[in-house]
């Protein structure tokens, strides 16, 4: 009998990740060829999914075969319209069912601008049916779509640290929540975690931190922009229900959707009993002159004014296809890959890598920061696209905090001399990284070729150098080569090419 269900268990993995090779390999936009500063052109690595991930053509497909039927979904009688309607209420099914939240006590609804959209909402909606509380618990670690909005919002907002690893910072720190939580006993409006750092890709422990929440009276929101993408999640149904999730944030184009439509998910009870954030059409029910009747509805009075329906659609579309592999198997294939590539980077002598690198005891996902030690990160991007066409990110990744912290331990580990003042002096000059990023189409090779171009860079860095100039204290630019958008793409060219066409 074991053998029977080990055979079927097999069957379903090779099934999914046959399923998983053929999304992950149609992706649009994945094989640009750019010509580089060499004088070559080169097909495009992109290691920027974290930033936004590239469409998928099932994506694509889906919207190309909604597109004829576009209608807006508060109109309700003519065709369009009807099947709009259908489709969009599908969406937020499709949402629910991604992030395992029970139907009957959770709705999801989607808002503009991404996660930060949301976690605004999320701040200011909670600040006024949790009043008296006024305290939010946070970790360093944040985006600060996770932080500004609740510091907007609340009177309190304490910055957890982070574990320290073996060499570096782990994930967030749960007994400094515990702490958190006992000095502001009774004020703890909620705990705003990310579920997978932006930084470093190191993932948090969001169903430890949510028992300990709500064990201290406090709820959890989870900013699940990174993590939606790479790893199962489940808002509820866990054996322990103090393990259920209260609110999830995260945005379509961080999960292979068009546009950036902003996803919440939040369990009823939260979001019903005060009048709606935001008012207008769509999200009532009757409307004087002298008043108004919010619709008691989920989520329909969340989302006032006509929304972003082709994005929610995208956006429904690689969900079901990813949950048709199973995020289980794509969260294997990433661990996979990040064990490779963190491997293949701790080998070179020239790279800084931040954050704790055992996998074991901090898993990772998505993400990985670094430096070519020694230069600054916005010339070892510029060289990297120019002479690679390999797209990276650098800077802070709106994480101001967290990176100058990792800065600042890894200058201290490097030179135990410095004072706590040259040590914040150097780290502010110094502050910048480059990140590294995968989606479900990011592959070995792709890894194989950072790894060729960095080691390339390091043993030729004052070749490199003498060919760029800085442009201010954050930007290079190369002498000679130029790099003209609009030979590839302008909205204008693209109109007067289609007025010319037959
Ligand atoms: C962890 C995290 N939170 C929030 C955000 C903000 O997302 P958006 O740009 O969709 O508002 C990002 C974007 O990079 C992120 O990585």
């Amino acid at each position: 009998m074991q053998r029977v269900t080990d055979a079927a268990k097999m069957t379903r993995q090779s099934a999914s990740a046959a399923l998983l090779e053929k999304i992950a390999s149609r992706v649009i936009g994945l094989d640009l060829e750019m010509p580089v500063a060499t004088g070559k052109s080169a097909r495009r690595v992109y290691l920027d999914s974290t930033a936004s991930t590239l469409r998928l053509e099932v994506v694509q497909h889906v919207l190309d075969r909604y597109q004829p039927y576009y209608a807006n979904t508060h109109s309700t009688v003519h065709f369009g319209a009807r099947l709009s309607t259908r489709e969009y209420d599908w969406a937020h099914e499709m949402v629910l069912r991604f992030v395992q939240a029970d139907r009957a006590r959770y709705s999801a609804f989607f808002v503009g601008s991404g996660t930060t959209g949301g976690m605004n909402r999320v701040a200011r909606t909670l600040s006024r049916q949790l009043e008296g509380r006024d305290v939010v618990i946070t970790s360093i670690m944040e985006h600060h779509s996770n932080d500004l909005p609740h510091r907007k919002h609340f009177r309190e907002v304490v910055h957890v640290p982070l574990e320290t690893g073996e060499t570096s910072m782990g994930c967030v720190d749960i007994r400094a929540i515990e702490r958190a939580l006992k000095e502001h006993e009774g004020r703890v409006a909620y705990v705003a975690i990310t579920g997978v750092s932006n930084v470093t890709g190191i993932i948090n422990p969001v169903y430890d931190i949510a028992e300990l929440a709500h064990r201290h009276g406090a709820l959890i929101v989870v900013d699940a922009a990174q993590m939606i993408a790479h790893m199962p999640v489940c808002m509820s149904g866990n054996a322990d229900p103090a393990r259920d999730l209260d609110v999830l944030v995260f945005s379509g184009h961080k999960i292979y959707a068009p546009g950036s439509p902003g996803v919440v998910v939040a369990r009823n009870e939260l979001l019903l009993g005060q009048e709606p954030e935001e008012v207008g059409g769509g999200m009532v029910d009757e409307v004087h002159i002298d008043r108004y009747v919010p619709t008691a509805k989920l989520p329909d009075r969340e989302e006032a004014g006509t929304p972003n329906i082709t994005g929610a659609i995208g956006l429904a579309a690689g969900l079901h296809a990813l949950d048709r592999v199973g995020m289980d198997i794509v969260f294997h294939e990433e661990c996979e890959l990040m064990g490779y590539a963190l491997d293949h980077l701790a080998r070179l002598p020239d790279i800084a890598i931040y954050g704790e690198t055992d996998l074991e005891r901090y898993p990772r996902a998505g993400a990985i920061s670094f430096n070519v030690r020694g230069m600054h990160h916005a010339l070892t991007a510029a060289i990297l696209n120019d002479y690679y066409n390999i797209a990276v990110r650098n800077e802070c990744f709106c994480a101001h905090p967290y990176v100058r912290e990792m800065i600042s331990h890894a200058l201290a580990e490097a030179d135990d001399a410095l004072s706590n003042e040259e040590l914040e002096a150097l780290a502010e000059l110094q502050r910048g990284m480059v990140r590294a990023s995968f989606g479900i189409y990011t592959t070995k090779a792709d890894v194989d070729m950072l790894i060729v171009a960095l080691k390339d860079v390091a043993a030729n860095r004052a070749y490199y150098e003498s060919q760029y100039e800085a442009c201010g204290s954050d930007s290079f630019q190369h002498k000679t080569f130029r790099f003209e958008p609009d030979q590839f793409f302008s909205i204008e060219g693209a109109v007067g090419e289609w007025l010319a066409g037959k």
